[in-house]
């Protein structure tokens, strides 16, 4: 495996379009494939008032992400208060809207569907963050949520490296996900009967789990917990430069973050009706290795 099987790389440097059809072709093409869309021209721009906030200082030590839910405009994992805290929320509201446009514009057929999640201000350098291998994200992993089921839907992640120093963000990349969970699924323990609707019931899942979101959490927990996976896997580095930035499917595509600090994301939601190819999403792909479906 090398960079050009993991990575399509995509020279559009503006956030509001528009994309010309073979571009936007080519970026759905190889999104749904799994490869990481890589922009190397895309760069996110702070406001000089708001370079300030681009500290790990602005962290709560709670948590690792500063999170802004569009839902309720609640900024969450940060202590900061008054004008500080107004600053922040501004510049994460700012890329949401940038990135929910840039995806619209990259990807028409997505827009009447994509569903914009959180947004995460991602100040601390990555490797300085001891965890324990389930909640370690330099580990190899496919995304799942604990508390969100999403019944099949996607995960699809916008990034953006807006490190004042320069520093690279320094990603590795797995092998296609038919193949990882081909080896994986046949030996995941099946969820305790009941234990979905019980999590619903203490109302510590937002809504009840579908046999999707089990396997794809313990998916998830084998591949970090697995040390020889991690470390005979077959994977690709990945270098992602200060002012670029990146679009992927990360529940489809294995990844881990292993360095690097000061980053933007913004997740989207996509039900699987609005793909091209949705015999290529997580969903399928599980329900065809188990023969049976499974949300
Ligand atoms: C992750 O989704 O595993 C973390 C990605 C990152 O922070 O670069
Ligand atoms: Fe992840």
């Amino acid at each position: 495996m090398n960079a050009t099987d993991v990575v399509e790389t995509l020279t559009i440097a503006r956030w509001d379009g528009p994309v010309p059809v073979a571009t936007q072709r080519r970026a759905l093409a190889a999104l749904e494939a799994g490869r990481v869309l890589f922009f190397p021209a895309l760069a996110f721009h702070p406001a000089p008032d708001e370079r300030a906030l681009l500290s790990p200082a602005m962290l709560d030590n709670t948590r690792k992400n500063i999170s802004l839910d569009p839902a309720t405009g609640r900024l969450g994992g940060t202590a900061l208060t008054g004008a500080e805290r107004h600053r922040l929320a501004a510049m994460m509201t700012r890329f949401a809207a940038a990135a929910t446009g840039f995806v619209r514009a990259l990807a028409p057929a997505y827009a009447p569907d994509l569903e914009p999640a959180r947004t995460s201000f991602r100040p601390a350098e990555i490797d300085d963050r001891p965890a324990s291998p389930r909640h370690d994200d330099r580990r190899l992993h496919v995304d799942a949520f604990p508390t969100r089921p999403l019944h099949g839907r996607r995960i699809l992640r916008l990034f953006s490296n807006i490190a004042p120093d320069g520093a690279a963000r320094h990603w590795r990349v797995g092998e296609p996900f038919a193949d990882f969970a081909g080896a994986f699924v046949p030996r995941l323990r099946p969820a305790l009967p009941g234990s979905a609707a019980l999590l619903a019931a203490l109302g510590l899942t937002k809504g009840q789990r579908s046999a999707y979101d089990e396997i794809m959490l313990r998916l998830h927990d084998a591949a970090k917990r697995d040390g020889h996976y991690q470390r005979y896997a077959p994977q690709v580095a990945l270098e992602l430069p200060a002012g670029s930035s990146w679009l992927v499917f990360t529940d489809l595509v294995l990844h881990a973050a292993v360095k690097g600090h000061t980053a933007l994301e913004q997740t989207f939601h996509l039900p699987l009706s609005a793909m091209a190819e949705p015999e290529r999403a997580p969903l399928r792909v599980l329900e065809r290795l188990t023969g049976r479906a499974l949300a």
